[in-house]
Parts: structure tokens; C-alpha cells; sequence
């Protein structure tokens, strides 16, 4: 398989979607998502970005435009949706959606064992999946006692377990506290640097700004921007007229350059954390801001 860092794996192209109730869910909405990409969806609740990714695994159909995969439009039939399913993995926002079997196991199994592999070959996906959230020692738990964070890793060792090639995240570090959503994050990143393609929703800028490659803002079922991540800082008016804010850091460093605490044209911090080891560079102010 081609490998080049410009190759689109996923591409959303002017999908337009409407609800039964004849709600505009995508109004001639395109993305695409290069491979190995960090994507970012933002946008106000009702956006759009649920539908969109619903989209983007087939578990919605287009009313007009098309989604491709790897170049090739979807194919909505059963092998080629359980084809599609297995290379591109969704995560939901609401881990009780996705979570329904009796054990964390048997839970993660489930992709797998419908893949038709063997049980071998399921018992070492799930493993390698569950060690890779840190879950292996919840393995035998009954999953409706689990915490909302433990389930939240379980959605997402369910889809590492398949294996894909695209991982996409419906906003998941809501309702996750500090530490968890490093932990997140942390799993986030280790995947991105094996090569995977991440696309998330958030309403967390912050978060965004520190992790993303590209952006991509959608309102009422439009992309209604899209920028590189390093583009943050000059997107104030664009993120406030859909109403969201600017990065904090993003508000922050400018003010500090123009006090001539930093020299101008130096690269950016992406996050508080990193502007705090600039002004005192030991553990202990990282520590702090992290
Ligand atoms: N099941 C549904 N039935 C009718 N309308 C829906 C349904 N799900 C979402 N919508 C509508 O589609 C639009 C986009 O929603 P959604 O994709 O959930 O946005 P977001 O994820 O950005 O908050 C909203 O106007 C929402 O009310
Ligand atoms: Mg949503």
C-alpha cells in the first residue's frame, strides 16, 4: 500500500443528509483526511459532526455526494460495510451506545469474532487491544461496573481490535477528568506515531490546538473552515462567529511577544504547558500547567 503523507484515506465529498424528521444534518459537507493525519472537528453543539462521522463508517448514507474510502466510494452492501467497518473505527461519544456485551472480553471479541477470524487470532487482538488502553487487568469485569472513563477505554479497545486504519473519535474526553484525559491523550498519541489516522470531534480548543495537525470547523452541516492547527492563533474571528474561542494559549503568547518576553517569529507554544516550560524551563512548571 502507497504510504505518502499527502495520500487522502477517507474523503467526505458535498454529502448533503437529512433527518426523517427533515432536520439538516450535512448540507454539502467535504473533508478529507490525509493519511496519518491528526484531524480536528469543531463546531457548536448541532453542528453536524455526530452526523458526519456516522457517515464516514456508513452507519448513514448519503442523500447526495459520496464518501470515499482509500479512493473508492463506499459500498453500502453487508461485506463491504463489515470491509469498511473493520479499516475505519468509531468511537461513539456516549460509551453505553457502543458497549453491549456481558464482560469487557467478550466485549472487545465481538468485532473480531464477526471478522471470521479465529479464536486465536481473536484472543490475540483482544489482548494486544486491551493492553494498549491499559485495561488487561479489567478483561474479566462485567462492564456495566465499570467507571465511565475504564468504559470509554473498553469503545476504544473494541476498536483497535479490528485493526483499522482510521480511528474516529466522537468528542472523548467529554466527561473524562484531568488525569484520564491524559491517559486518553496519551493512547491517542501513541497510535497517531504507529501510523494511524485520528479524526476527533471536541469542543475542548485547547485540547485541539495542543494536538492536532488540521482543523476543520463545521456549523449548520457545512465545513465552514478549515486550517492547519499552526493557523489557530489568526482564526479568532472565524472560531468566535460559530461560537467558540480561541485557544487560550493562542490569546496569550502574542501578548507576551509584544511585551518582548519572547523574540517575534519564534515557533508558537501549542498549550499551556509548553508556554510554561518556555517562561521556566523545570519539571516543576510543567508539572503545573500540565
Ligand atoms: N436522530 C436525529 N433525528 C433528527 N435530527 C437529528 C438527529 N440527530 C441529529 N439531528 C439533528 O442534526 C443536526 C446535527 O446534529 P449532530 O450531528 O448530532 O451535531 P453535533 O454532533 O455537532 O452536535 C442537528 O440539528 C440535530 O438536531
Ligand atoms: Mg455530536
Amino acid at each position: 500500500m502507497k504510504q505518502d503523507s499527502g495520500e487522502i484515506v477517507l474523503e467526505v465529498r458535498d454529502v448533503g443528509f437529512r433527518y426523517p424528521d427533515g432536520s439538516v444534518g450535512l448540507d454539502r459537507c467535504s473533508l478529507a483526511l490525509r493519511r496519518g493525519s491528526r484531524t480536528v472537528v469543531l463546531g457548536p453543539n448541532g453542528a453536524g459532526k455526530t452526523t458526519l462521522f456516522l457517515h464516514c463508517n456508513g452507519l448513514l448514507r448519503p442523500g447526495g455526494g459520496q464518501v470515499l474510502f482509500e479512493g473508492l466510494p463506499l459500498d453500502y452492501g453487508r461485506r463491504g460495510l463489515r470491509e469498511l467497518r473493520s479499516r475505519v473505527g468509531l468511537v461513539f461519544q456516549n460509551p453505553d451506545s457502543q458497549l453491549f456485551s456481558a464482560t469487557v472480553r467478550e466485549d472487545v471479541s465481538f468485532g473480531p469474532v464477526n471478522l471470521g477470524l479465529e479464536r486465536q487470532a481473536v484472543r490475540e487482538r483482544v489482548e494486544e487491544a486491551l493492553e494498549s488502553v491499559g485495561m488487561t487487568e479489567c478483561a474479566d469485569k462485567p462492564v456495566h461496573n465499570l467507571s465511565y472513563g475504564q468504559k470509554k477505554r473498553v469503545c476504544i479497545a473494541g476498536v483497535l481490535a479490528m485493526r483499522p486504519r482510521v480511528m474516529i473519535l466522537d468528542e472523548p474526553t467529554a466527561g473524562l477528568d484531568l488525569r484520564m484525559q491524559h491517559e486518553l491523550m496519551e493512547v491517542l498519541q501513541r497510535l497517531h506515531a504507529e501510523g494511524m489516522t485520528i479524526l476527533m470531534a471536541t469542543h475542548d480548543l485547547d485540547l485541539a490546538y495542543a494536538w492536532a495537525d488540521e482543523a476543520c470547523l463545521i456549523d449548520n452541516g457545512r465545513v465552514v473552515g478549515k486550517f492547519s492547527a499552526d493557523e489557530f492563533p489568526h482564526k479568532a474571528g472565524m472560531l468566535e462567529r460559530h461560537g467558540l474561542a480561541v485557544p487560550q494559549v493562542a490569546r496569550l503568547y502574542p501578548l507576551l511577544v509584544a511585551r518582548g518576553v519572547f523574540p517575534p517569529g519564534a515557533p508558537a507554544p501549542r498549550s499551556c504547558a509548553e508556554l510554561a516550560r518556555m517562561l521556566e524551563p523545570d519539571e516543576l512548571a510543567g508539572a503545573l500547567c500540565r
